[in-house]
């Protein structure tokens, strides 16, 4: 036997066979049944051994290697497929009266009082013919006009969830021919086009023009690095008997290692198909991919063949459709909408148009960044989306119709409610009113802030008051809260003359408060309890913290930039302070200090007191020392930086000197203090 150097040893042969169905296992464990038992690192190692062995021994290979599901060397052209049997196309239904026509017509045919229908949802992607030969996949095809197609053999052996070779070695039919579906999953196209966008390259409109796309690429490669999935819902054999029914053809799909809806159900008459187009329907926009309808098919495959066709679409089935999601409209106008945290939101006035089963006149453009990037205009055809119970929005514009006139939308640049002005924020979407305290978009979150437990707390003022107080505009501001009569409140729905008075008194007490309460009851936004208790701290009083400007600010520990221009843009704005003079005028008050300068953590020094000082009390001295923002302990560690010793000293000196702590008189103790 003369001996060839690089033919494969039995050993590696059955290394490859081995891999390849080890490979194929965990594909399928991953894509079809959404269980993976290895990570992606230890199937990444699995194929690269494979690769590495194809590589070597170019005669192991085989079409059904999952090295082949990364693509393939790029066609000029694809070549045309004629299809078995033709891939016909299903009639549609639209109201249930149609469905119920449809019934009545299949039981009369077939003779029977109530027939089983197998359901499952009808997928918006694109129909392809998939062929196995002695278990080995070896031609796809896409549907074409129904009698030829195009070969996509090469793209769809990139798909992971169609099987390159069957499970079951046993029986394994001669030809088989197996339809379905290939689509895009809603969160892999997100993905996608987020991809596509960093890229600079063009989003695509939605999964099925993203999985037809991908499909019809001359290069597979190309197609292997999008992701597809693949449903079967159909399939014939050659040399074996029919099975039973539509289920059952379909268990046996999946006992083959194909993927089949797990949304599928065997329903029973009319009654059962109404019932699982309403079921489906209420799922619809939590399924991972996108559906258009449901299709009913009479179970039985003998009734089936029976019933045979008509035209270009089978008696047996039907298509029942939901109404789209989608629909093309005019734009008439772009509003800005005031949300109760002030939140500026570009809103879309639209033609009328029947979409997602309601009729539409608004549609959000979401935020500013959305609106220039999707160009919204007035005068634009605009695609308009309401899937479920989510809020309509505008999609994308037919550029194709943009009129001649149109102009780019600018957001305004003050408050359409309160004429505020309208701040954006570094690194934020979202443009805000500024005027928090004025604006009547916000007045009764605000309120409602102001009076709150941990702000002012006002006992009895709900968001019941709140609200009648705001709707019959007796409240614009908090300050016009201490304004308010008994005559006023007892007037207020549901409102006893009682507890009139008692909220007229909660609201009085409030006037006798803290800074730090005051300031974080002004509802500042990014400034919480805490920031609020820093900033009291830091400055002592009411106006030094108004005199701050942003880098003052940004200099206090914990208090960065963003929050540093919160606040400035919160006191910057007029109206703002208007109200707060307001307040102050109405009786609001607080004790204001010195303000103790807070320190970061590392600046912090901390002090121990031991013995009788001379010119002031060991109290005084604590008080000096925490004006300056540094600490007083009880005992001495290693963490003390300083001990003050006066006259007559305890154990804390001699702790201070064998820990070797700087231990200080009363005058260097002073002198110190100056500095710091
Ligand atoms: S059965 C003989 N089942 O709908 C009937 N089709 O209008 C063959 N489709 O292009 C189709 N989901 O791609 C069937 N569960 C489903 C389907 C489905 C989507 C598509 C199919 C075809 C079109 C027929």
């Amino acid at each position: 036997m003369t001996a060839r150097a690089a033919h494969p040893t039995r050993a590696l042969q059955e290394r490859a066979q081995a891999l390849r169905e080890t490979l194929e296992r965990h594909n399928r464990l991953y894509y079809v049944l959404d269980r993976p038992e290895i990570t992606d690192a230890e199937y990444d190692a699995l194929f690269r051994e494979l690769v590495e062995l194809e590589d070597a021994h170019p005669e192991l290979a085989s079409a059904d290697s999952p090295t082949q599901r990364v693509g393939a060397k790029a066609l000029t052209a694809f070549a045309s497929v004629q299809h078995r049997t033709p891939m016909l196309s299903l009639s549609n239904a639209f109201e249930a009266e149609e469905v119920r026509a449809f019934d009545r017509r299949i039981r009369a045919a077939v003779e029977s009082e109530a027939v089983d229908y197998a359901a499952e949802p009808k997928f918006d992607g694109l129909a392809v013919s998939l062929v196995y030969q002695n278990g080995i996949f070896v031609q796809g095809a896409t549907r074409g006009d129904g009698m030829t197609g195009e070969d996509v053999t090469q793209n769809l052996r990139t798909v992971h969830s169609i099987p390159l070779r069957l499970t079951t070695p046993s029986g394994r039919d001669d030809v088989l021919e197996v339809r379905g579906e290939v689509l895009m999953f809603k969160s892999d196209f997100d993905a996608l086009n987020a991809r596509q966008r960093a890229a600079g390259e063009k989003a695509f409109v939605n999964p099925r023009n993203a999985a037809a796309g991908s499909l019809r690429q001359l290069d597979s490669r190309v197609t292997a690095q999008r992701p597809l999935r693949f449903f079967a819902y159909a399939a014939e054999r050659a040399g074996r008997a029919p099975w039973g029914t539509h289920e059952e053809m379909l268990e046996h799909l999946v006992a083959i290692g194909f993927p089949v809806c797990a949304e599928r159900a065997v329903v029973h008459g009319i009654d059962g198909v109404l019932a699982y187009y309403a079921k489906i329907e209420a799922r619809r926009t939590k399924l991972p991919y996108a559906i258009d309808g449901v299709v009913y098919k009479v179970n039985r495959l003998d009734w089936q063949r029976q019933l045979g066709f008509v035209s270009r679409a089978p008696r047996f089935a039907i298509a029942h459709k939901y109404p789209a999601e989608e629909q093309v409209t005019e734009v008439l106008a772009i509003e800005v909408q005031v949300g109760r945290t002030g939140a500026l939101t570009p809103v879309a006035r639209l033609q009328p148009v029947f979409v997602g089963g309601v009729t539409v006149t608004n549609a959000t453009l979401h935020n500013e960044d959305e609106l220039h990037r999707k160009d919204v205009r007035v005068g634009d055809s605009v695609v308009v989306r309401r899937a479920g119970d989510v809020i309509p929005e505008v999609v994308s514009v037919r550029l194709e119709r943009r009129p001649p006139s149109t102009r780019p939308f600018k957001l305004p640049g003050s408050c359409p409610v309160c004429g505020s002005k309208v701040v954006r924020e570094a690194g934020e979407a979202i443009a805000r009113c500024s005027g928090g305290l004025v604006c009547a978009a916000q007045r009764k979150q605000a309120l409602l802030h102001f009076a709150s437990r941990r702000a002012m707390d006002i006992d009895g003022l709900g968001e019941r008051i709140v609200d009648q107080l705001v709707e019959l505009e007796l409240v614009r501001t908090p300050a016009e809260l201490y304004t308010l009569d008994e005559a006023q409140l007892a007037g207020l729905d549901r409102m006893a003359e009682k507890s009139a008075a008692k909220l007229k008194a909660s609201i009085g007490k409030s006037r006798q408060t803290t800074l730090e309460r005051f300031i974080y009851a002004l509802g500042i936004r990014n400034v919480g309890e805490r920031t609020a208790r820093d900033l009291a701290r830091h400055f002592g009083s009411l106006d030094r913290l108004l005199r701050a400007d942003e880098e003052t600010l940004a200099q206090v520990p914990d208090i960065g930039p963003i929050v540093a221009r919160s606040i400035c843009q919160f006191f910057g704005e007029p109206h703002n302070r208007q109200v707060i003079e307001t307040l102050r005028k109405a009786g609001v008050h607080w004790r204001e200090g010195e303000g103790t300068p807070l320190r970061a953590a590392e600046e912090v020094r901390t002090f121990v007191l031991t013995g009788t000082l001379e010119s002031m009390t060991r109290d005084q001295a604590r008080e000096r020392i925490e004006a300056k923002g540094h600490k007083v302990a009880g005992t001495v560690s290693k963490k003390t930086h300083y001990v003050v010793a006066g006259a007559e000293p305890g154990s804390k000196f001699e702790r201070a000197q064998a820990l070797g702590v700087t231990v200080l008189d009363e005058r260097a103790f002073l002198k110190l203090l100056e500095t710091l």
